[in-house]
């Protein structure tokens, strides 16, 4: 889609003409000018509307002088980031059938708003149509917006979203069609495009080079794993940012195994390495100025002969004995040996995202993330990271005192806690793997996936955390944190 500016609408024409409303039904920027030249009859008709103007509502009409369709778009009471993304959003939907569109932007005094506004717009555009015999894929060929040309907001925008869109192909895409070697493909492609280095390590080399965790899990599985680290390092930067996602491309639960409609969504387990692959791209694309490495182990975790057993023992990357107890636990089995390759650099942040965890829903519900650091900075870093970029994170305690749920007799700590603070145990597990260095984890298992579309999200994977980890590395970059 191409993107460009105007500074009016003079003699400009198209399908489908958007129009910001605010909630006390006064027009959004750029609107009124754009209004008053197509005619009183918008204003009339406005009037006439059950339309309140409240975030992401949306009522169309026909339209005249020059365009198809005209859309009224509800912003609320003012402009913010939040409401800008959601009525991009809608907007994007309600345009998919439409080729060229335009909408109002004026002088709008807030920083970002642009951005904010694309990336929904962008994202509410977003399908899945891989495997539909008539896919009906989004027409829009031309975005024109009235204002003062803001074009690293509508470049920083589309990178992100393009980001996001990645994930979201690679959480949609069946169990069967992302094997760990395919994912793994998927991730050199990209780092030939956008020339960052990859090492991929094969089921004898994660054996070798001791990842005790991914290689348990993958016991079960046909399909080998692979353990995927790739490196961003621009020239002169000087902090380092890791990204460790979950990938577990399929979670039967092993011999532990799930119920039948539990494992519906399993092919979602991957939402973290997803994450932390959309995260890469985007980070890439901008051209960043700090170091990012992204580590991701990859597998199925599946049943039969050979799979893992409760009870056994093994050895992660740092020399610690985990005792597995439940097999449908192995997102932090994985991760333990990501969290300890990644610590071994040093990094000044390290950033693990997972749908860990259904305690983390129990808590949080289906759109908010849980949040641990191992301290103030870090938690704070990723708040405020989260908080910019429009996604929902909520802090939960590291508590001490529950690690004592962790001990085994036989090994150094075992896989799960008792039925309480699920997503808490799950967080103290991966703490032991992390050196001490400053550390965040978000637990995604409930915002990962929805279950409809709402302003710039879509039903399926969402892409949840490539935007949060966007914006750290932004900060980082910027030397505003860590
Ligand atoms: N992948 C699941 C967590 C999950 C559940 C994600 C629902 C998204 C939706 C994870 O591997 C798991 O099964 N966790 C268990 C841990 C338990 C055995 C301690 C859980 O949460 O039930
Ligand atoms: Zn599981
Ligand atoms: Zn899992």
């Amino acid at each position: 889609m191409q993107i460009t500016f105007t500074p009016s609408l003079d003699d400009l024409s198209g399908d489908l003409l958007i129009l910001p409303v605010f909630a006390d039904r006064t027009w959004g920027p750029g609107a009124e000018e754009v209004a008053a030249e197509l005619g009183d009859w918008l204003d009339d008709y406005l009037e006439g509307l059950d339309f309140s103007g409240k975030v992401g509502q949306t009522a169309a009409v026909p339209g005249a002088t020059g365009f198809g369709r005209v859309l009224f778009v509800g912003l609320g009471d003012e402009v913010d980031a939040d409401g800008m993304r959601k009525a991009g959003g809608v907007a994007g939907r309600a345009a998919l059938r439409y080729e060229s569109v335009a909408t109002t932007m004026g002088e709008i005094e807030l920083n970002g708003a642009v951005d904010a506004f694309v990336y929904g717009f962008l994202l509410g555009q977003y399908k899945f149509t891989k495997y539909l015999s008539e896919p009906k894929p989004s027409k829009t060929e031309t975005l024109v917006l009235t204002g003062p040309e803001a074009i690293d907001e509508v470049a920083r925008a589309e990178a992100v979203a393009a980001g996001v869109a990645m994930a979201r192909d690679l959480i949609n895409e069946p169990a069967g069609g992302k094997k760990p070697e395919v994912m793994a493909e998927i991730a050199a492609d990209m780092c030939d495009d956008l020339g960052m280095d990859i090492t991929i390590y094969d089921r004898d080399e994660i054996k070798e080079e001791g990842f005790g965790g991914l290689l348990a899990v993958s016991l079960g599985a046909t399909n080998p794993p692979r353990m995927v680290v790739m490196n961003y390092r621009p020239e002169g930067a000087e902090k380092t940012l890791a990204l460790i996602g979950k990938g577990i491309v399929f979670d039967s639960g092993g011999l532990s195994i799930k119920p039948a409609s539990a494992m519906e969504t399993m092919k979602t387990d991957m939402s973290g390495a997803a994450a932390v692959f959309g995260a890469m791209r985007a980070i890439a694309t901008l051209g960043l100025g700090i170091n990012v490495v992204a580590i991701t182990p990859l597998t199925e975790n599946m049943t039969g002969g050979a799979a893992l057993r409760p009870g056994d023992v093994f050895t992660a990357r740092n020399g610690k004995t985990v005792e597995v107890l439940n097999t449908d636990a192995e997102g932090r089995l994985v991760l333990a040996d990501g969290l300890s390759l990644a610590a071994e650099g040093k990094p000044d942040l390290m950033i693990d995202v997972a749908t860990l965890t259904g305690a983390v829903q129990v808590a949080l519900g289906m759109k908010v993330a849980g949040l641990f650091g191992s301290n103030d900075d870090a938690v704070e870093t990723v708040t405020a990271a989260a908080r910019r970029a429009g996604e929902k994170v909520w802090p939960l305690p590291l508590e001490k005192d529950y690690r004592s749920k962790l001990d085994s007799p036989l090994a150094d700590i075992k896989n799960i806690g008792d039925r309480y603070a699920g997503a808490i145990t799950a967080a103290l597990f991966l703490a032991e793997f992390t050196a001490e260095l400053p550390w965040a984890h978000l637990d995604i298992a409930g915002p990962a996936r929805a279950d409809g579309d709402d302003g710039y999200i879509t039903k399926g994977g969402t892409g949840f955390s490539v935007a949060t980890l966007v914006a750290v590395a932004e900060d980082m970059a910027n030397s505003a944190v860590m």
